[in-house]
């Protein structure tokens, strides 16, 4: 059988967490009076932290001091960490799962690709932690998303030349990751936002059913 690298981002494609990261984002944006669209909050999907709340204040043309720049970073990070204590199996996004149990019974590699430094644990709240064979997150990398340090990491702990992977990403920044490190791009969200993936899908239900296997046979 062929072996690819399968490999997930987390927030919004393994785990319905995008929404939680927005509406945080949202309430600290508001906090500093400045408009924060979901246009915008698209440009942050894949980016780190620090990177976003530098983002919100640009675009808010907003200057704050570095205490308060910590500061704000924390709140952003205890108002999200508040609903991730909701967080149980049945918010994994759909099809995630069944897609998971199937590539681990083909003894396929499998790992995490996220910017996250909140990864490990949401995955064990998931209870799928150790359904991943490697994991890199925001506490691996130094290069954020579009650069493809994340995925690339992940090829050497698994083991894979890089262009035998295949990256499942929600966010723009992502997918250019993917596609800078000649990997296999697949989007799953909405076309107009990931036009530059190699195929779009609004979920893992919506692939059709013998993709997995068009997958192996697939190359850039
Ligand atoms: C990415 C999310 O996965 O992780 C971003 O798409 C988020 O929205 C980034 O900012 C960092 O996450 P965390 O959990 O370390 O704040
Ligand atoms: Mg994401």
């Amino acid at each position: 059988m062929i072996k690819k690298a399968f490999i997930f981002d987390l927030d919004g494609v393994v785990v319905d967490t995008a929404k939680f990261h927005f509406v945080a984002w949202q309430n600290l944006a508001s906090s500093l009076d400045i408009n924060f669209t979901e246009e915008e909050n698209e440009q942050l999907k894949g980016v780190s932290r620090v990177r976003s709340l530098e983002k919100i204040l640009e675009w808010g043309n907003k200057k704050i001091d570095k205490e308060t720049f910590e500061q704000k970073l924390i709140q952003k990070n205890e108002e999200y960490l508040k609903m991730v204590e909701t967080l149980d199996q049945k918010d994994i996004l759909p099809g995630v799962y069944d897609f998971l149990i199937h590539l681990k019974k083909q003894d396929q590699p499998i790992a995490l690709g996220s910017a996250s430094k909140n990864a490990r644990p949401i995955l064990k709240k998931l209870g799928i932690l150790n359904m991943f064979d490697a994991i890199v997150d925001g506490t691996d990398v130094s290069k954020a998303k579009p650069d493809p340090e994340v995925f690339l990491n992940a090829c050497k702990l698994l083991n894979m030349p890089s262009e035998n992977a295949i990256v499942f990403e929600d966010s723009i920044a992502g997918i250019q990751a993917a596609n800078i490190a000649g990997m296999i791009s697949i989007g799953l969200g909405e076309e107009k936002n990931l036009s530059e993936a190699d195929e779009v899908f609004r979920s893992f239900l919506d692939m059709p059913a013998d993709y997995q296997h068009q997958l192996l046979n697939k190359t850039k």
